[in-house]
C-alpha cells in the first residue's frame, strides 16, 4: 500500500468534508449477528428462507454469521482501531420482538443496550436502522407480511418503542433500509426472502413500506428528538445508446428505482409515468396516504454502489466498465455518485445526506504473510471519496460515509461468497484480518483530522 497516495487523497479532500464528517462504515443485524435462536429471538423471513433449498447460492444460512453478537467487543475495538467516527448498524426486529408485535423480549433490547454503550464509550457515534430486511417470520405467515396493510401499525409500534428506549444515545435512526430491494427482489424478482414472483405484491409492499415509514417516524418524533430518516439505494440509470428506446427505458428503470421512493417522501406524490406502465398493478391507496409518507425528514441516506447500464438491444450494449467491475459483476462508475447527488440535491432539495453504503466485493484471501491485499478496493474507496469530495465542492451537503460493509459477512442469496469487509472473516474460526483497504481508511480518516498539518504516513 502506499501511504503517499492515502496522503495525497485526505489532503486533496480535506476541504471538502468537514470537520465533523461522520467518517464510518456499515453492517446489518441479519448479515453479522447469528445467535439466530438465541436469548428469545424469534425467527426472521431470512432464517426461514435460507432453510428453503436453492435459494441460497452456496447453501449457508446466518444461524451464526459474524457471531458479532458474541464477539461485539472485538468488533467495536477494531471500529476504534480504524479511527471510525460513527457506526451504522441495524435492529433485528425479531430480536427485541419475536412475533413482530404484542410482548418485547428484554434479553434482545439488552444486547443493544450493551453495543450502543460500548460504541459511545468507543467514541463512536451510533447511526441505527430499524428495518435491515429480518421480518419476524410471524408477521409474514399469520398476517401476510408486507403486502398486507396491517402490518403498518405494527411496524410504527417498534419504531416508537425503540426510538424511546434509545432515542438519546443514537446520533440518527432510520425507518427502512433499501425498500426497492424489500419490494422489488422480495416480492417480484424473488432472489430475496420471501422470495415472491408477483409485481402487483411487490408494488403494494412498496406502498406499505412507505405508509409504515410515515407513520414510524411520526410515532418516533413524539419519542425522541435524534435525528430521523429513510435509507434509499439509488443505481442511476443510464441509457447505453441515444436510441430513444434507450433513453425511455432508462427513464423507466430510474422511475421504478429512484422516483418511486423518492417523490412520494419528498413531494407526497407517485410518479405519473411509473403508475401509468404499472397499470392494474399500481398499489391500492388509501385517502391521506401520501400526506403521512411525506413526513419532514431530518437526513435522507443514500446506499450507492454502481449505475444501470440500460439497453433495448439484442444482444445488449454492455456496459463499458472503464474502472472494472466487482467481484458481483457490478460495474465500478465513481462518476455516477456525483452525478447522482448533485442531481438530486437539484429536483428535491433534500435534508443533508448520508452515504449509509458504498463499497464493493472482491474476491479476497489471506496470503501467506496474513495479509489481505485489496488494491481493487482501495482504488474503489479512493475514487468514490474523491466523487463525494466533487460533489460536495458543487454543493451538495453530506455529513457522513459509512464503507460497506465493516466485516466480510452473509450477502444475502450470495451467501458468504462475497466478501465486502474491510475485514477479511475466516468463517471457520472467526479470526478477523484487516484488510489493505482497513489499513488505507484508517489512515485517510487520519489524515482528515489531522488539519492542516502534512498528515503522518499510517
Ligand atoms: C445493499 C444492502 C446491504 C449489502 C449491500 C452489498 O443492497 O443494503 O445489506 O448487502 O447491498
Amino acid at each position: 500500500m502506499n501511504s503517499n497516495d492515502t496522503n495525497f487523497a485526505a489532503a486533496a479532500h480535506r476541504a471538502a468534508f468537514r470537520p465533523d464528517f461522520a467518517w464510518g462504515s456499515a453492517t446489518s443485524a441479519a448479515q453479522i449477528e447469528g445467535a439466530g435462536a438465541l436469548d428469545g429471538k424469534g425467527p426472521s423471513i431470512w432464517d426461514a428462507f435460507c432453510r428453503e433449498p436453492g435459494r441460497i447460492n452456496d447453501g449457508s444460512n446466518i444461524d451464526v454469521a459474524c457471531d458479532h453478537y458474541h464477539r461485539y467487543r472485538d468488533d467495536v475495538a477494531l471500529m476504534k482501531w480504524l479511527g471510525l467516527k460513527a457506526y451504522r448498524f441495524s435492529f433485528a426486529w425479531p430480536r427485541v420482538q419475536p412475533l413482530g408485535r404484542g410482548l418485547w423480549n428484554e434479553p434482545g433490547f439488552a444486547f443493544y443496550d450493551r453495543l450502543i454503550d460500548c460504541l459511545l464509550e468507543a467514541g463512536i457515534a451510533p447511526h441505527a436502522t430499524l428495518y435491515h430486511w429480518d421480518l419476524p417470520l410471524a408477521l409474514h405467515t399469520q398476517l401476510g407480511g408486507w403486502p398486507a396493510r396491517e402490518i403498518v401499525p405494527h411496524f410504527a409500534d417498534y419504531a416508537a418503542e425503540v426510538a424511546r428506549r434509545f432515542g438519546d444515545r443514537l446520533a440518527s435512526l432510520a425507518t427502512l433500509n433499501e425498500p426497492w430491494c424489500v419490494a422489488t427482489l422480495g416480492y417480484e424478482t424473488a432472489q430475496f426472502a420471501p422470495g415472491k414472483t408477483n409485481r402487483a405484491a411487490a408494488m403494494q409492499t412498496s406502498h406499505h413500506l412507505l405508509l409504515a415509514h410515515g407513520r414510524a417516524i411520526q410515532a418516533m418524533r413524539a419519542e425522541t428528538k435524534t435525528q430521523l430518516g429513510i435509507v434509499l439505494n439509488h443505481t442511476p440509470a443510464f441509457p447505453a445508446t441515444e436510441l430513444e428506446a434507450d433513453r425511455k427505458a432508462a427513464r423507466l428503470d430510474d422511475g421504478l428505482n429512484v422516483r418511486w421512493y423518492m417523490d412520494p417522501v419528498f413531494r407526497g406524490q407517485y410518479p405519473a409515468d411509473v403508475l401509468e406502465h404499472l397499470g392494474a398493478d399500481a398499489p391500492r391507496m388509501e385517502a391521506g396516504d401520501l400526506a403521512e409518507i411525506a413526513q419532514p425528514l431530518d437526513f435522507l441516506g443514500v446506499n450507492f454502489y454502481t449505475r444501470s447500464y440500460i439497453s433495448t438491444q439484442q444482444p445488449k450494449v454492455p456496459a463499458p466498465g472503464q474502472h472494472g467491475f466487482t467481484d458481483m459483476g457490478w460495474e465500478i462508475y465513481p462518476k455516477a455518485l456525483t452525478q447522482h447527488l448533485v442531481r438530486i440535491t437539484r429536483e428535491y432539495s433534500p435534508p443533508p445526506i448520508y452515504i449509509t453504503e458504498n463499497g464493493m466485493a472482491n474476491a479476497d484471501r489471506v496470503d501467506a504473510d496474513g495479509r489481505v491485499a485489496d488494491a481493487e478496493r482501495v482504488a474503489y474507496l479512493r475514487e468514490h471519496l474523491a466523487a463525494l469530495a466533487r460533489a460536495i465542492e458543487l454543493g451538495v451537503d453530506v455529513r457522513g460515509y459509512f464503507y460497506w460493509s465493516l466485516l466480510d459477512n452473509f450477502e444475502w442469496n450470495s451467501g458468504y461468497a462475497k466478501r465486502f469487509g474491510l475485514f477479511h472473516v475466516d468463517y471457520e474460526t472467526q479470526v478477523r484480518t484487516a484488510k489493505d483497504s482497513a489499513h488505507w481508511y484508517r489512515a485517510f480518516i487520519q489524515a482528515q483530522h489531522a488539519g492542516n498539518e502534512p498528515p503522518k504516513a499510517p
